[in-house]
């Protein structure tokens, strides 16, 4: 028997006042697993992950998400839709009320759905400020005293605090220093093991993509130009644009290492 993929994108299309961002995209992906989204800027990585995450509405193309047709949803089906599917956006400082305190901010999601009480979503509150390295003391500090870094942990516990079955990382990890970016990928990947989360993390940062994602889907110009297990990638790029990336991304390891 044939299952259908936990994903499903089929020919895929958006675009701005006649200009593609994306088109024809077409993937799949098993649930549980982590594809990474790599490409020049501008490719239309953000474009898909709006879609994916209903934020911007094809202008063609299909999305299947656990067996529904997310492009012939309703707006009731599409608000608890929504809950299932996080994204935490490029630049989450201004996706964030700067005056909601770090509470306010990661338990609005529970607040919003009526998940819980309001004891169960304090300690929720402080789980979640834990697990992305943020202190407990900070739960009544409103959003706009924090750092860029902080407000980036911030938006990450925030889309975690519905524990979603797809969660899109678009740039997540920008702004994060390396200790807080290795303990944020730990938990993304306790996480998936542990309750069999789907993600896909987009990121400029082929390191962390190798680190967390079984797959890679390269975009160039709207189109996704090869997709491929990481070790298939490594072992044999197909497109220049990806031996391009590969390449770069060595350069970059090597001006890095210790003389
Ligand atoms: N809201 C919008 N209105 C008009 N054009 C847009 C809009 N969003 C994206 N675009 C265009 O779509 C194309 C793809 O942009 P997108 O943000 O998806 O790229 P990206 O791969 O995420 O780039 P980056 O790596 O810089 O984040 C670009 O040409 C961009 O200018
Ligand atoms: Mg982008």
């Amino acid at each position: 028997m044939a299952v259908d993929p936990f994903l499903s994108v089929r020919g895929l299309g958006k675009s701005f006042a006649g200009h593609p961002a994306i088109q024809n995209v077409t993937f799949s992906l098993e649930r549980g697993r982590t594809l990474g989204l790599v490409g020049p800027s501008g490719s239309g990585k953000s474009t898909l992950a709006r879609c994916l995450a209903l934020f911007e509405t094809p202008t063609s193309g299909e999305i299947w998400l656990d067996g529904r047709n997310l492009c012939g949803l309703n707006r009731r089906e599409r608000a608890a839709m929504r809950a299932d599917i996080q994204i935490v956006f490029q630049e989450p400082a201004s996706s964030l009320n700067p005056r909601f305190t770090a509470a306010e901010i990661v338990t609005e999601p529970l607040l919003i759905r009526r998940l819980g009480t309001g004891k169960t979503r304090r300690q929720r509150a402080s789980e979640l400020m834990e697990t992305v390295g943020l202190p407990r003391e900070a739960l009544q500090t409103p959003a706009l005293e924090f750092s860029g870094g902080e407000r980036q942990r911030l938006a990450i516990a925030r889309a975690l605090a519905l524990e979603p079955k797809l969660l899109i990382l678009d740039e997540s990890f920008a702004g994060l220093d390396l200790s807080v970016q290795a303990q944020v990928a730990n938990l993304l990947l306790d996480l998936q093991e542990r309750r069999g989360l789907t993600y896909i993390l987009i990121s400029h940062d082929l390191a962390m993509v190798w680190r967390l994602a079984g797959e890679i889907a390269v975009m160039d110009h709207g189109s996704i130009v090869e997709h491929a297990s990481v070790a298939d990638l490594l072992a044999r790029p197909q497109h220049p644009l990806t031996r391009e990336l590969l390449d770069a991304a060595r350069a970059l390891s090597l001006d890095g290492a210790p003389a």
